[in-house]
C-alpha cells in the first residue's frame, strides 16, 4: 500500500456504507504524511464528530483546508516528515461556486443563487455530495497545492453512485424530466389533465413555490453546457494513471458483495483499482486448528476443570464450581462461534482478494478510532 500510494497524486477511498472509509482515508493520508512527507491533504465527508476534531476540523464551517497541528502528532508520538491537511466537503459552498463558475453571466448566477429552491436545496442535496466530492477532488488537482490528496467518498447507498455521478450530471441536462420541468408555469394550467394536480400543489405549495420551481429549472438549464464539459474532464481525472481507488470493505456477506461488484466495475470504467481495505476482520489465528481443539476440551471438560479451579489451594478457592463451570461453558462455546465466523471471513477473503493485488488487513480496534494516535493505529496496519 506504501509503493502504491507514493506513486499517486490522487487515491479515491470508496466501498460499501459504514465500513470505515473516512477512517482509512485519514489513515492513508496521515501515514503518506508522516513517512513520505510533501503535502498531503485528505478531503472528508462526514467524519463521526470526534474525528474531525482529532483532525482539527472541529471549528471548520465555511470549507478550505486545516493544517493538522504538529502537536497532534507529537501527542501520538510521531514526528512527520510532511504536512498533514483536512477540508470537510462542503456542499452548499461547492455548489454556489459551480454555479458562479459555470452560468453564462453574473445576473444568471445571482437569480440562480436567489431562488428559494436553490437555497433550500443545494444545503440538503444529500445525493448530490457524490457529485460534489468528484468536482471538488477536479478543483483540488487542478490547484496543485498538494502532493497527495486522498478523498473519502460519500456514504452512498451503493459505492457505485459515486462513479457515475459526473455522467448522470452530464444525463441530467438532455433528459426528458428536466424539459418537462421546465414547461413554463402558465402554459401547465393550461393543460386540462395537468390542472387538478396544480390546484392542489398551489394549495400546498403555494404559487411563488411552484413559480420558484420552474424558475429554477430553467436558469439551471444555462449551466448546461459548462457542466457537461466539466463532468468530462472530471472523469478524464479519475481515469488517469495518477488516480488509483482503494476499496474498503468489511468481510461481511452484504459489504463483500457490494464490494466486489466496485471491484469488477472500475476497470471496465478504465478506473485503476489500486488496493483494497479488509477493515475488522478477525484475527487469523482464530483458525489455528489447536485452538480450537483446546475450546472444545473447555467446554467438554467445564465440570471437572471448575472443581479443581475451585478446590482448596487452587487459583478460584472459594467460588462456586457451579458458576464457574458456566464460564468455561461459555468461553469455550464462544471460542467455537467466532472461529465459524472466522471461517466464513476466509472464504470471503478469498473471493475478494483474487480481484486485487494489494490487500491490506485491519483488525477490530479495542475502541472507535476517534484522535491522531487511532488513525495511526488503523494506517500501520493499512501501510504493511
Ligand atoms: N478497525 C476498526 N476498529 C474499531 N473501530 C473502527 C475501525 N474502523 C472503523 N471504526 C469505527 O467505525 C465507525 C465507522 O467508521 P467510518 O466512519 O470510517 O465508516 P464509513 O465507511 O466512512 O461510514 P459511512 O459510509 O457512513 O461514511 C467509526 O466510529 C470508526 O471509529
Ligand atoms: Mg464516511
Amino acid at each position: 500500500m506504501e509503493a502504491l500510494v507514493a506513486s499517486k497524486e490522487i487515491v479515491v477511498v470508496c466501498g460499501p456504507g459504514g465500513v470505515g472509509k473516512t477512517t482509512v482515508a485519514a489513515a492513508l493520508a496521515s501515514m503518506s504524511a508522516c513517512h513520505q512527507g510533501g503535502k498531503v491533504l485528505v478531503v472528508t465527508v462526514d467524519p463521526a464528530r470526534r474525528l474531525s476534531q482529532a483532525l482539527g476540523l472541529g471549528r471548520v464551517h465555511s470549507g478550505g483546508a486545516n493544517r493538522v497541528p504538529p502537536e497532534a502528532f507529537a501527542a501520538a508520538g510521531v514526528t512527520p516528515r510532511g504536512e498533514l491537511w483536512a477540508e470537510m466537503l462542503d456542499t452548499k459552498s461547492s455548489w454556489d461556486a459551480l454555479v458562479s463558475r459555470h452560468a453564462p453571466d453574473g445576473a444568471t448566477a445571482r437569480r440562480i443563487l436567489d431562488n428559494s429552491l436553490y437555497k433550500n436545496i443545494s444545503e440538503r442535496f444529500v445525493q448530490s455530495h457524490d457529485y460534489i466530492a468528484v468536482e471538488r477532488l477536479f478543483e483540488l488537482h487542478s490547484e496543485g497545492n498538494y502532493d497527495l490528496i486522498v478523498v473519502d467518498t460519500p456514504p452512498t447507498r451503493n459505492a457505485v453512485d459515486f462513479l457515475l455521478a459526473p455522467e448522470r450530471m452530464a444525463e441530467f441536462f438532455s433528459s426528458r424530466l428536466l424539459k418537462l420541468l421546465t414547461v413554463p408555469y402558465r402554459s401547465r394550467l393550461a393543460d386540462t389533465a395537468a390542472r387538478p394536480f396544480y390546484y392542489v400543489a398551489d394549495r400546498v405549495l403555494g404559487t411563488k413555490f411552484l413559480e420558484d420551481i420552474t424558475e429554477f429549472f430553467i436558469l439551471f438549464q444555462t449551466l448546461s453546457e459548462g457542466f457537461v464539459q466539466r463532468a468530462k474532464e472530471v472523469e478524464r481525472l479519475l481515469a488517469d494513471r495518477r488516480t488509483t481507488f482503494v476499496v474498503v470493505s468489511s468481510l461481511e456477506t452484504v459489504p463483500v458483495r457490494e464490494a466486489e461488484a466496485f471491484l469488477r466495475l472500475l476497470p471496465t470504467r478504465g478506473l485503476h483499482a489500486g488496493g483494497l481495505v479488509l477493515n475488522r476482520v478477525l484475527p487469523s489465528y482464530m483458525l489455528d486448528a489447536a485452538l480450537a481443539t483446546r475450546a472444545e476440551e473447555l467446554s467438554a471438560r467445564a465440570g471437572a476443570l471448575a472443581s479443581e479451579l475451585c478446590s482448596a489451594g487452587g487459583p478460584l478457592a472459594g467460588y462456586d464450581p457451579s458458576l464457574v463451570e458456566r464460564v468455561l461453558e461459555e468461553l469455550g462455546s464462544n471460542f467455537d462461534n467466532v472461529t465459524v465466523v472466522a471461517k466464513r471471513e476466509t472464504a470471503q477473503r478469498s473471493e475478494l482478494s483474487g480481484l486485487q493485488a494489494v490487500v491490506a488487513d485491519v483488525p477490530e480496534l479495542g475502541e472507535d478510532v476517534h484522535d491522531l494516535g487511532g488513525v495511526l493505529d488503523v494506517g500501520r496496519y493499512v501501510w504493511s
